[in-house]
């Protein structure tokens, strides 16, 4: 059952629980010496500055970010999970035994919701989670085998594009990619078409993908889910010039720094900034590199884009992913769309 072309990075070897560690670390050191941060550089080189969202997510920000779906204005995370819980044994059905890839499972807490409805429909299930929090991912493989004795679980450590350029032809009858959270909105319109490029070659005709969306709604609804009032976005936001600092011995202040989410109207998208209260200057010491900062502008760390239904649909048709069903919940925050190649 080879999925990965490498197999010398297999952390967990007991056949039905495996963790498997994309790049070599060998190969992790080199890209880090050749160009790793080099991002970094170009984003914060730029008028209007900007962060590339990867940087959200070390081990600090990963538990954030799980925090943040349980947050009582995060609206997506439960009315997602609303939509599964009423939908999983229907799609579960129409798909039947196959190997199901999710894309940045994060803790797999709704994808139980998924899993289970697989489970208890009778259909053996091979389950790839891939994300690049390794430590995640081992908890929840763990979690998931003690939980589902009949559950085979391969995870892969790394990121989207390293698991779908990775991955072999699957040998299970089929193959359905899983994508929830709307993490699809967090991508420009650019690199949403180099995902579907790099995606579609893991599926075959026949295959399965679930896509989760969320939709256009109210902005006030939809801004007040990124400005909390505990305060969870505005530290995970504020958590990347941490993460910053440690990778690449910076000196980001964080308390010159505040978070605010805004919803910009002509591109249907939440953006996320964080603004400099203070001029004054970061280095960054491994990578050389020296930024000034002046009090009121801002860096842009992320966009969510929110979608609606039948706008995807067409986007979706003409990459040859034919749209199954559609579901969503009564108010029609969020969409569920299932499509087959
Ligand atoms: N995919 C999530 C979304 O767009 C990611 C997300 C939620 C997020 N809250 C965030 C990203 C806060 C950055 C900051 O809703």
């Amino acid at each position: 059952m080879s999925q990965v072309k490498d197999k010398s990075n297999v952390v967990e070897t007991e056949e039905r629980l495996q963790i498997v560690r994309l790049a070599s670390d060998r190969q992790k050191r080199q890209s880090t010496k050749a160009n790793a941060g080099r991002d970094v550089a170009i984003g914060l080189s730029k008028t209007p500055k900007s962060l590339p969202p990867q940087y959200f997510y070390d081990d600090r920000g990963s538990e954030l970010f799980e925090q943040i779906c349980s947050l009582p204005e995060y609206y997506p995370t439960r009315t997602e999970a609303e939509i599964l819980r009423q939908y999983a044994g229907e799609i579960a059905g129409i798909i039947g035994k196959c190997e199901l890839v999710e894309l940045g499972s994060g803790s797999s807490t709704k994808t139980r919701l998924l899993l289970e409805a697989f489970l208890d429909g009778g259909h053996s299930l091979l389950y790839v989670p891939v994300d690049v929090s390794g430590k995640i991912l081992e908890e929840s493989a763990r979690k998931l085998g003690a939980d589902y004795p009949s559950l085979q679980v391969r995870g892969l450590v790394g990121t989207y594009e390293e698991a779908l350029t990775q991955m072999q032809p699957s040998p299970w009858p089929s193959r359905t990619v899983v994508f929830l959270g709307s993490s699809l909105g967090n991508f420009a319109p650019e690199q949403c078409d180099r995902f579907f490029e790099q995606m579609t070659t893991v599926l075959e005709p026949g295959d399965y993908f679930l896509l989760g969306i969320d939709l256009q709604k109210p902005k006030d609804i939809m801004e007040a889910a990124y400005n909390d009032s505990q305060g969870t976005t505005a530290e995970f936001n504020l958590n990347m010039l941490a993460h910053l600092n440690w990778r690449f011995g910076g000196n980001f202040d964080l308390s010159l720094f505040y978070h605010q989410a805004i919803y910009n109207e002509s591109k249907s998208r939440i953006e996320m900034h964080l603004h400099c209260k203070q001029t004054h200057t970061v280095y960054l010491e491994s990578l050389d590199f020296k930024v000034e900062f002046s009090k009121g502008e801002s860096i842009l760390t992320e966009i969510s884009r929110k979608f609606n239904v039948e706008t995807m649909q067409q986007y979706l048709e003409a990459r040859g992913l034919k749209l199954v069903r559609a579901f969503t919940d009564p108010q029609q925050w969020f969409g569920l769309l299932l499509c087959q190649v």
